[in-house]
């Protein structure tokens, strides 16, 4: 990739102007992603390529994800992706306003590939930088679909290393109303696919399972279901899972689906209801649900009928978006940049944030 610089095609780096076109390049964690969004106006910035390599098939051997396997092959497939995304945009790199990449949270050796890569492209093409919180990608990744959503609304943010329900008022207001206490939504999927056999990642392979199962065939807990708050807790689920598991012996093989289908009902019912009692709780009429979980079907199904009957609009990311993407960055970037609420910097020296909670994203 050759690199020459140009003058921006926007004017300055003035808060709350439209940024332009935007590459963003995401890296956390098993998937490298790169995209390109622009943004000329107010309104709701324009996809215009992304790219995504997924590191699963690599680390599926070890049944997890391997921190130094993942870094080097972010390494290996950062700069072919971009060039990948502008080529399909039509694009070249000198036409870049800003380079925005995932500052955190995640894995700190991943997180550390996608950062240098996009401050030593800011730095040789004379742009602005921006480092941006993952989880607000996710929670922006719906403004990608075709009937984006409006603020304010709930949102039900379900990844694999978090479950947070918010009141969103603007890009940058996020007032957490609930959080997990213990593992996330996607970390009980994983886990009890994990001891159930079925490999990584264990929420698709879970939920396709399930698919042949009977729900209501083992009474498994719905954790802090009645707490009366919008907590979540679901370690004591995989404990249930293994009690299950290890209580069915050699009929666990035949009965997987079974178990497959409980475990899923368990985890999406407390999802839904704490869902709906916070829409309840805040009066808003409109939910959004990001992050990887929300791909599962059985829980858009049963959203889509509370939400119905509720009266509330639910809107999701596409699902080939649900899952780690640099589209998703590159968004959060641009609406971060066009709502004034960030701006991108000329300081090429960077740090990552391995661990950083979304109440402390301008910290
Ligand atoms: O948001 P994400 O890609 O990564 C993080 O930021 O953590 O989410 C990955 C999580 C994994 O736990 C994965 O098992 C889960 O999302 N997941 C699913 C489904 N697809 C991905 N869980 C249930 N059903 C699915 N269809
Ligand atoms: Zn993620």
């Amino acid at each position: 990739m050759s690199v020459t610089a140009s003058t921006p095609s926007f004017a300055d780096d003035t808060p709350g102007r439209a940024p332009g076109l935007v590459l963003g390049i995401e890296s956390s964690c098993d998937e490298t992603g790169v995209a390109l969004v622009h943004a000329s106006g107010q309104g709701v910035p324009r996809l215009e390529a992304h790219a995504l390599h997924s590191q699963i098939e690599m680390h599926q051997a070890y049944g997890g994800v391997v921190p130094e396997l993942a870094s080097r092959d972010h390494i290996r497939r950062v700069l072919p992706l971009a060039t990948q995304v502008l080529a399909a945009a039509g694009r070249s790199l000198a036409e870049v306003d800003v380079v925005a990449y995932t500052r955190g949270p995640g894995l700190a050796g991943a997180l550390l590939v996608g950062s240098g890569v996009a401050c030593a492209l800011g730095a040789a093409l004379g742009r602005p930088v921006l480092g941006v919180h993952h989880l607000e990608g996710h929670l922006l990744s719906p403004f990608l679909s075709a009937d984006p959503p409006e603020f304010p609304f709930v949102a039900l943010l379900v990844s694999g290393g978090h479950t947070q329900l918010m009141r969103v008022d603007a890009v940058g207001e996020y007032q957490i109303l609930g959080e997990t206490i213990d593992d996330a939504a996607g970390e009980a999927f994983d886990k009890s696919a994990k001891l159930m056999g079925l490999g990584y990642p264990g929420g698709p392979a879970l939920s396709r399972l399930a698919e042949t199962g009977d729900p209501a065939a083992f009474k498994l807990p719905r954790p802090l279901l009645h707490s009366g708050d919008l907590d979540f807790s679901f370690a004591g689920l995989k404990t249930a899972v293994l009690t299950q598991a290890r209580k069915l012996g050699d009929a666990l093989e035949s009965r997987k689906p079974d178990l497959a289908a409980s475990t899923q009902a368990a985890i999406v019912e407390v999802l839904l209801k704490k869902s709906m009692a916070a829409l309840r709780q805040t009066g808003l009429r409109r939910l959004v649900v990001a992050g990887g979980v929300g791909a599962n079907r059985e829980l858009r199904q049963r959203l889509n009928a509370a939400c119905l009957v509720a009266r509330v609009r639910v809107h999701y990311p596409e699902l080939h978006l649900c899952t780690d993407n640099g589209a998703m960055i590159a968004m959060a970037a641009a609406m971060r940049l066009q709502s004034g609420r960030a701006q991108a910097g000329r300081d090429y020296s960077f740090d990552v944030r391995p661990r950083w909670p979304l109440d402390a994203i301008d910290t």
